[in-house]
């Protein structure tokens, strides 16, 4: 491996020292990944160093697109280094440097370009509660450390779908660096990094949701791709126009993938069928979409609570519908659900505590789970393959 094996999570941010490394999803993942840092001080030269894990080669070295957050008095710096043309299904070692200061030897895997089964996590709303956020991270890294000790591919976790409210006041870069800093924890012990795939939430507003995890300026976050030839995972943003160019990006994205995948798979973060508040605009913009083209599965955050809704179609429980999940517990106090309204009736549920989602994903079923911080089993259930 390049570097030191030995990762340590909560890297100081000091000088020029990479610091809050992470691997980032948002185009063909098993191709491409954007590996990203912080340091604390501008320095002057900045680049990642990467092979195929346990290749002798000399390392191939790519320099990171780099500048100052956006943010408010806080200062630091961001590294952005865009790999492509990789392989799939395939380890890279990475160690981020910066002004010759090097980071630890990480690795991440790329996703697969073949059909097999896998699985990822999703969860949202890391906000408020440090201590649980910190633990739930834990947490994951933990998930996915057992997920890859044993021989069953099923489980193992690729990917962390994360549907947004990263802080509290997305302007505020101090609060971002913490969270950054959190995040380290998210890192197995061998290093392995595990890729995040980002959606926008109504507190990550301005700048530095862009810049954190290395979307062009002006991006509008909304973006779909495969994990492996049969999952399109699309994301959208609920924070701006649910409508018009996003709904029509939308539509042809669906229409495009539904012959060609077993499965669809949306996030975003404000729920249409909320367990707490009242709907967000995706309701009229994208529901009718989801329900035209057959989605599998709605990953849903916001409401600080645990939810699955009854599969919907028309505005009713229909067996043929879509089912939607969340809403969100990574690090927020949560919220009584409101367990109601039709759409969480038996055999939908609601409930709160901190959770995360595993989502499996095989040729008979898609398989949701739900844990809670301790492990316990919340909430299980299966969606079929459509015919
Ligand atoms: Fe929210």
């Amino acid at each position: 491996m390049l570097g030191s094996g030995a990762v340590r999570a909560d890297a100081p941010l000091t000088g020029t020292q990479p610091a809050q490394w992470r691997v980032i999803w948002t185009a063909d993942p098993a191709t491409q990944a954007t590996v990203s840092w912080s340091t604390k001080e501008a320095g002057s030269s900045h680049s990642v160093r990467f092979r195929v894990r346990g290749s002798e080669d000399s390392p191939a070295e790519q320099l990171a697109e780099s500048g100052r957050y956006t943010g408010g008095e806080f200062e630091s710096y961001y590294h952005h280094v865009r790999l492509t043309d990789l392989l799939p299904a395939t380890a890279y070692e990475v160690q981020m440097v910066s002004d010759g200061n090097e980071s630890p030897g990480f690795y991440f895997v790329t996703a697969p370009a073949t059909d097999r089964a896998f699985s990822i996590l999703h969860g949202g709303d890391s906000r408020s509660d440090q201590d649980a956020r910190r633990r739930m991270n834990k947490m994951i890294a933990g998930l996915v450390v057992d997920s890859y000790d044993n021989d069953d591919l099923a489980d193992d976790i690729l990917a962390f779908a994360h549907g947004g409210d990263y802080i509290v006041t997305g302007t505020k870069m101090e609060l971002w660096s913490m969270w950054l800093s959190d995040h380290e924890l998210t890192t197995a012990p061998d290093g392995r990094l595990l890729p995040i795939i980002p959606a926008r939430g109504n507190h990550d507003k301005g700048k530095p949701f862009n810049e954190v995890f290395g979307f062009p300026d002006g991006d509008l976050n909304y973006f779909g791709f495969d994990i492996g030839p049969q999952v399109r995972f699309t994301t959208l943003n609920s924070e701006t126009s649910t409508a018009g160019d996003q709904a029509h990006w939308l539509k042809a994205e669906l229409k495009e993938s539904r012959p060609t995948h077993r499965w669809l798979v949306t996030q975003y973060h404000r729920p249409v069928f909320p367990a707490v508040k009242t709907p967000g605009s995706g309701l009229k913009s994208w529901v009718p979409l989801f329900e035209k083209y057959d989605v599998d599965l709605v990953c849903e955050a916001d409401g600080h609570n645990i939810k699955r809704t009854v599969p919907i179609r028309d505005g009713k429980h229909d067996e043929t519908g879509v089912v939607y999940i969340g809403e969100g517990g990574l690090g927020v106090p949560q919220r009584t659900p409101k367990t109601d309204r039709w759409f969480l009736e038996s055999p939908g549920m609601a409930d709160q505590g901190n959770h995360v989602f595993v989502l499996k994903f095989t040729r008979d079923a898609l398989q949701g789970t739900c844990l809670l911080e301790d492990g316990t089993v919340r909430d299980q259930f299966t969606r079929p393959v459509r015919e």
